[in-house]
């Protein structure tokens, strides 16, 4: 395992790889590493050579400034948790202003309204911030298979997006949600549940398994959305931010069943936002 810091140290690595004519599998995360970012490593392993890993909490990301602060950082476990992948992997740890430049402008990205609804109009600023980061990651690392969870969809899609129009030498991979034995899905941010609120987190998941199944048997969008946020409010320590169908291939919101279509939540418990999505 290599660790990097700086982008030049790291376009040094990459094209020694690539000069030997080796594929490069990337994978972004925020660390807090956990066997959902795992399976992300898993699948570029099986299909590149080198794994690249950044670990970077990015700051423009977050709209609200506790939950940059609260947000877990524990490199020293993270990095433990990645030597022990057999093959080349190279860990790349930024510094803020490796990242941003103090001189470097801003721009603003055509989401094409992917960042309108859910998450987008609950965290406003918070896609701009994510395609920023990706976008100077991408320059940074070239040609490459890039990496991203299924659980943050809405991401994947706005990523999918902004890789079309300004990064044709990276093709995205997207890997399904990777679940504790109980449903919920895995995060970061799950480790700053109190017990009772992990106690009550599977319900989640289970509600939007119980409104695929009751969409499937006839009863209407609207009810299946009340009756989901009655039974995961019913835990006292949850609360819904939002239920909404889409279709999948725009994010448009619908309110009848169709092929394409899939739900996505957000929950509070206490301070701590849940994202979750299945198809329907
Ligand atoms: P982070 O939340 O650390 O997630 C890094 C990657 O792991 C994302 O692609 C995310 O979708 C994926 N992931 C997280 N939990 C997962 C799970 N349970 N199953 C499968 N994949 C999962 O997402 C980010 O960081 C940031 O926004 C980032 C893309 C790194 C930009 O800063």
């Amino acid at each position: 395992m290599t660790i990097v810091t700086n982008k030049a140290e790291l376009q040094a690595k990459l094209n020694i790889h690539r000069e030997s004519g080796l594929t490069i599998g990337f994978v972004p995360t925020m660390g807090a590493l956990h066997d959902g970012h795992m399976a992300l490593v898993r699948m570029a392993n099986r299909q590149c050579d080198v794994v690249l890993v950044s670990i970077f909490v990015n700051p423009t990301q977050f709209n609200n400034p506790h939950d940059l602060s609260n947000y877990p950082r524990q490199i020293d476990a993270d990095i433990a948790l990645l030597s022990g992948n057999a093959s080349e992997v190279i860990v790349f740890l930024p510094e803020v202003e490796e990242m941003y430049p103090p001189n470097e402008q801003v721009i603003q990205y055509d989401l094409n309204g992917f960042d309108l609804v859910m998450e987008g109009e609950k965290r406003p600023g918070h896609f701009q911030g994510v395609a920023a980061v990706v976008d100077r990651f991408f320059k940074m690392v070239g040609p490459c298979k890039a990496y991203f969870g299924e659980k943050d969809f809405q991401q994947l899609t706005i990523i999918r997006h902004i890789a079309q129009l300004y990064h044709s030498e990276i093709s995205i991979v997207g890997v399904t949600t990777r679940r504790e034995a109980d449903g919920l899905a895995m995060s970061s941010r799950n480790m700053l549940l109190t017990p009772e609120q992990r106690n009550d987190a599977p319900v989640i998941y289970e509600s939007l398994l119980r409104f695929v199944r009751n969409v499937h048997a006839g009863a209407s969008v609207r009810d299946c959305k009340n009756a989901f946020i009655e039974t995961v409010e019913q835990r006292r320590t949850m609360s819904v931010g939002y239920i909404e169908l889409a279709d999948e291939t725009d994010l448009s919101l619908v309110n009848h069943p169709i092929d394409t279509g899939r739900l996505f939540t957000a929950v509070y418990a206490g301070n701590v936002r849940l994202i979750d999505n299945v198809a329907l």
